[in-house]
């Protein structure tokens, strides 16, 4: 749990003030439905720093059937966790990940990955012909690996855990899974750095709930005005330490969260993804 919430034991104070540090307009919400688990979930931070207590796989296990209970579209399941824990393997997954050394003293390191090869053997076993090898087919098993991987977020957040998505892990994606030893159909979507937090973290502020959340339909009105107001609440309460790309782009009176974002995809990121993804087996048409 992030030390920013009271903790005063009222789960209403508790999720009002957790949601309103979150959100600038979230001053006004209905509190009076809070129960723990919603404080839990309010309360998410990611976590990037661990003590020494060592995470059993038999935890790490118990974690991913709870994770593995989410939804899954249509029931067909196309998703799977590998759990990395042989520590010298750990360290050569860490290093493929990213250079952060927070990622190979993490005590615990999964790969959530999307899986539609099982989809394709019960076609085989059953003999009846496969007929949607088409974009459709990959986006629902990179939806099922999400939603495992939150769900995994939450429960490992219940009991006291922090945790780090990597999308990183898609950073060398071949290189990944050949080492994973991921057959054809199987593919990482995001990595998992988890473990007892070293100390409390901050909650990131999001962008207010009315330019995120929409009644009856959707609208833009006012997104720019409220982007800038965004910017300029979540800079008096954590302004970024760094600007990107400052040698390239140059130093921006102002610094905010849309700057910083324009600046991070102002250079190709993971372009050559599609292309990995058809090496595996897609079509994605
Ligand atoms: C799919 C996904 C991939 C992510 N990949 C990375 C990553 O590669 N490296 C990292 O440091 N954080 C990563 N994150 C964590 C985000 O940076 C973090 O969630 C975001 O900054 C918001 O902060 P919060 O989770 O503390 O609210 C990822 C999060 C998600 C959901």
């Amino acid at each position: 749990m992030s030390d920013q919430h009271g903790g005063d034991g009222s789960a209403a104070t508790g999720l009002a003030g957790l949601l309103a540090a979150r959100f600038q307009d979230g001053a006004g919400l209905d509190a009076s439905v809070a129960v723990p688990a919603h404080l839990a979930m309010a309360s998410h931070c990611a976590h990037r720093a661990w003590t020494d207590r060592p995470l059993p796989l038999e935890t790490l296990r118990t974690l991913c059937a709870i994770a593995l209970s989410a939804p899954t579209k249509s029931d067909m399941q196309s998703r799977d966790i590998v759990i990395v824990d042989e520590p010298q393997r750990r360290a050569t997954l860490a290093a493929l990940i990213g250079p952060d050394p927070w990622i190979a003293q993490a005590p615990g390191l999964l790969v959530f990955c999307g899986n539609q090869r099982r989809q394709r053997l019960l076609h085989e076993w059953r003999g009846h012909a496969f007929a949607n090898d088409h974009l459709d087919w990959f986006f629902n098993a990179a939806v099922d690996a999400a939603i495992a991987m939150q769900a995994f977020v939450a429960a490992a957040e219940a009991a006291g855990l922090g945790c780090c998505p990597l999308s990183t892990v898609r950073n060398r994606a071949a290189e990944v899974s050949d080492f994973l030893e991921l057959p054809a159909h199987v593919f990482p979507v995001a990595a998992m750095a988890v473990g007892w937090p070293a100390r409390g973290n901050r909650i990131t502020p999001r962008l207010p709930l009315s330019t995120t959340v929409h009644v009856d339909r959707h609208r833009e009105q006012g997104l720019r005005e409220a982007v800038d107001a965004y910017d300029r609440w979540r800079d008096e309460r954590q302004p970024y330490v760094r600007q990107r790309a400052e040698s390239r782009l140059g130093r921006a009176a102002f610094y905010g969260w849309s700057e910083d974002k324009a600046r991070q995809y102002s250079v190709p990121d993971r372009a050559d993804f599609g292309a990995f993804v058809r090496a595996r087996g897609f079509r994605l048409d």
